[in-house]
Order: C-alpha cells, then sequence, then structure tokens
C-alpha cells in the first residue's frame, strides 16, 4: 500500500557543487542540449512550476498556495476533508473557481509535446493535475498523473467516478457539499490529498520509467514531496543523466548535470527546441 507522505527537505541554500553546475545560464543551457540531444528515452517530471505561466499558482514558491496560506496545506489533508462537512464546503467553492478551468497550456507544455514528437519522450509524470499536459498535446498514454485529476470526481464510499463539471453544476445550483447519487458518500476531486495512497500501477509505472530512462528532465518541481521526488536518486543511481529546470533551488541541485533557472516557459523551449 502506498501512502503518499510529504517529507519536506530543506534545500542546502550554499554548495560549491551547486555554483559550478549553475556557473552561467548559456553554459548550462549549452550543457543540458548536448546531454538532451544524445538522449534516447527521457522521462520527464513536472510540478507545480510548469503551469504558473497558464495563471495557476504553485503551492511552494513565493506566490504559492501553501507560502501565502500554511493553514491550507493542513487542509489538503483527507481526514480533515473527510470529518468536517465546513472543509468540503470552502473545497467544492475552491474547486469551483478554480484557475484551471479557463487555463490554457503554455510554452513549457508544449516544449514537452515538442520533445514528445522528436521521439525521446518515454514519459511523463506529473504531480499536476489540471490536465494541462493533455490539454497542449501529450499524449495521455504517456502520461502518469501521479497525484491523480482535477478534472474527475470519485466517491470515497463506492469508488463512483464522474466527470468534474457534473457535479460543479450541483454546486453552481446550490449543493455546497453534494453527497454521491448512488450511495450517499462523500464526493471529492479524483486527486491525492495528504493522507490518501497512490495508485499503485501510477507509483511502479513511474518507478519503472525512472530506473531505464537515460534522462531525467525534472520541472517546476521544488522535488520535496515523495514518492514523486524519489524519481531522482532513482534515475541517477540507475546512471541517468539530470537535468533541473527550476526557479528556485531544490534538494536535488547538487547531484544534477544541469541546472537551468529562469522561467520555464523560455527556458524549457530553448532547450528542447531541436539543434
Ligand atoms: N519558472 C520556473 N520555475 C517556476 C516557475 C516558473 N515560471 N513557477 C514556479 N516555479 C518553481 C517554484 O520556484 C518552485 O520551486 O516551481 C516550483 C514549484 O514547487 P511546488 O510549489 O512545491 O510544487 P510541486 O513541486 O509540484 O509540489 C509537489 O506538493 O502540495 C503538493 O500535491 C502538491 O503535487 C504537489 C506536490
Amino acid at each position: 500500500m502506498f501512502i503518499y507522505v510529504y517529507i519536506s527537505v530543506p534545500v542546502r541554500k550554499s554548495q560549491g557543487i551547486l555554483s559550478s553546475v549553475v556557473a552561467s545560464e548559456s553554459e548550462s543551457l549549452e550543457r543540458a542540449r548536448g546531454l538532451l540531444a544524445r538522449a534516447q528515452r527521457v522521462v520527464v517530471l513536472t510540478g507545480a512550476g510548469i503551469s504558473t505561466d497558464s495563471g495557476i499558482p504553485d503551492f511552494r514558491g513565493p506566490n504559492g498556495v501553501w507560502t501565502k496560506n500554511p493553514e491550507a496545506e493542513k487542509m489538503a489533508t483527507l481526514q480533515y476533508y473527510v470529518a468536517d462537512p465546513d472543509v468540503r464546503k470552502k473545497a467544492w467553492r475552491n474547486r469551483a473557481e478554480h484557475a484551471a478551468w479557463t487555463a490554457s497550456p503554455n510554452p513549457g507544455h508544449a516544449a514537452l509535446v515538442d520533445l514528445e514528437r522528436q521521439g525521446k519522450l518515454h514519459t511523463l509524470v506529473t504531480q499536476n493535475v489540471d490536465g494541462l499536459h493533455q490539454l497542449a498535446g501529450s499524449d495521455p498514454a504517456k502520461v502518469v498523473e501521479i497525484h491523480g485529476t482535477m478534472r474527475d470526481v470519485e466517491c470515497l464510499a463506492c469508488g463512483e467516478r464522474a466527470p468534474m463539471e457534473r457535479v460543479l453544476a450541483r454546486v453552481k445550483d446550490g449543493e455546497e457539499d453534494p453527497p454521491c447519487r448512488t450511495c450517499g458518500g462523500i464526493l471529492k476531486s479524483a486527486t491525492i490529498s495528504f493522507g490518501q495512497n497512490l495508485v499503485a500501477e501510477d507509483l511502479v509505472r513511474a518507478q519503472l520509467a525512472a530506473e531505464t530512462c537515460d534522462l531525467l528532465l525534472a520541472v517546476g518541481s521544488s522535488l520535496g514531496v515523495y514518492p514523486a521526488a524519489g524519481m531522482v536518486p532513482i534515475a541517477k543511481e540507475s546512471g541517468a543523466a539530470l537535468i533541473i529546470v527550476n526557479a528556485e533551488p531544490t534538494p536535488f541541485d547538487p547531484i544534477a548535470d544541469a541546472v537551468l533557472r529562469g522561467s520555464i516557459s523560455e527556458v524549457l523551449p530553448a532547450l528542447v527546441r531541436a539543434s
């Protein structure tokens, strides 16, 4: 049984290795482009940072949801959602107003579609639940939504699953905490909250991808939430090269072969552009 566990890994701010890896933007970009050109089996791990340029806030960045309201992270835990109707009512209001419903993919998402069309992208594991990779044109068969999706709803009692739109229509008609119409159970978006099990086959698929890739590209993630972040050391220990694209330092920068700072929707197209 896999439990979705958040382990906050303190980021070591000053390390000599990091300065040599992020010595200069252009050097890092050229090094990363060389690694990507040689790679045949690329696995990508994306986080909330790839969607911020589409208007969807991340969690731990300077304007992140948890950064601005640490209390909110506690509420994103299954036990509170199940125990407290007020938490559920607020969650349904937030879902109805979520930026994802009007968001469009950005050049960062498009760059990963480009990488797929170059025949290099083996698997795209995303921690995001917004569905923007598929909307951008990524092959759904290659996408592993390891933290689930906000575009479906499921009943915590009977497991029935349906498109989110149906329940949001009930919320907009005034149902503050709509129960499952089949069994009366509690409904929740089909995302994985803290304290909830991840889907075993998704985890196995993500781990196998990390073990067998020749390059892991981590994009827009603080790489502090497990088991998703565990893909990074697995890939490195399996001999893969590691490229990290992120505005802020991550715990794995010291073992990366290239670290690219800057905005993902600018950096990723420059990285992926076929030479
Ligand atoms: N360009 C580059 N980096 C960016 C950009 C951008 N435009 N926008 C944000 N970032 C970076 C932030 O600096 C931050 O380090 O993306 C990172 C996002 O990190 P988090 O907010 O922690 O998101 P993520 O790593 O996906 O979180 C993992 O935690 O709360 C849970 O379930 C949630 O799936 C999520 C998981």
